[in-house]
């Protein structure tokens, strides 16, 4: 049975004290409660450390938003899969459509982060997700077809069956225009498709596939209801808690 996950994705907001606050409201409303998927927050890296203690505690699982390419040295401003293993963080995102599109990450550098992840026992949520250019040149599936061959299936077997994948239509980010259930439903299947032709379908089958783009608290049950969409990459919703929480709940 592969897993279910509600993430929470929040890119560069919040100060240490709003942040801090933030990570103890959810630990504490998931206090006791049966939720039928694991939650994962992603905090700016200064306070990974902060939220991984509140999760030794509560069971939630902390992520990083990013990690450098290379393994140590000489590389200003960048931060190792060592280092986050040294805080034992369980997850970390690659390749969100913001990198790719503000940092020009190709598929061949998120190969490597992807790499230096599982070589400290990370887990890598890998984003792909077309433009709405490539949406409406029906090319959305070559796309996100390239980023996975690029990205990831230079993996072997055992690699791969420690990733989650992500699939952010990038016009659906932070838009409030989500795609619609069945439009997450044919990629999610077609992602899946996919990993059956390259790994087999015992491993597809327990692939995690989370959905991101304008979910919110709303919308999430329809989603998440669909046989191929495992959870969700949540932003905006997930800076508030009550609404974070209604997500997690929508399993
Ligand atoms: P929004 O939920 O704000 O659209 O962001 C999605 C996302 O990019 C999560 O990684």
């Amino acid at each position: 049975m592969r897993k279910k996950i509600v993430a929470g994705n929040w890119k560069m907001n919040k100060t240490f004290q709003d942040a801090e606050e933030l990570v103890s409201t959810i630990a504490e409303e998931l206090d006791g409660v049966d939720t039928k998927c694991e939650v994962v927050l992603c905090p700016p890296f200064p306070y990974l450390e902060m939220a991984s203690d509140y999760a030794d505690e509560s069971g939630l699982q902390i992520a990083a938003q990013n990690v450098s390419e290379y393994t140590q040295g000489a590389y200003t401003g960048e931060v190792s899969a060592d280092m986050l293993a040294s805080i034992e963080i369980g997850y970390c995102i690659v390749g969100h459509s913001e990198r790719r599109k503000y940092f020009g990450e190709t598929n061949a550098q998120l190969a490597l982060k992807v790499e230096n992840l599982l070589e400290h026992a990370i887990k890598p949520i890998f984003c792909v997700g077309e433009l709405l250019d490539e949406r409406n040149s029906n090319s959305h599936f070559e796309v996100v077809k390239q980023q996975l061959s690029e990205g990831l299936f230079q993996l072997n077997e055992d690699e791969f069956s420690e990733v989650v994948v992500a699939y952010e239509p990038v016009w659906a980010i932070g838009t409030g225009v989500t795609a619609t259930s069945a439009q997450a439903q044919e990629m999610h299947a077609y992602i899946r498709q996919l990993i059956t032709e390259k790994y087999g379908k015992t491993v597809a089958d327990n692939t995690t596939i989370l959905y991101g783009g304008s979910c919110n608290a709303k919308n999430a049950k329809e989603l998440f209801a669909n046989p191929d969409v495992d959870g969700g990459l949540i932003g905006g919703a997930s800076l508030v808690a009550e609404d974070f929480i209604k997500i997690v709940k929508s399993f």
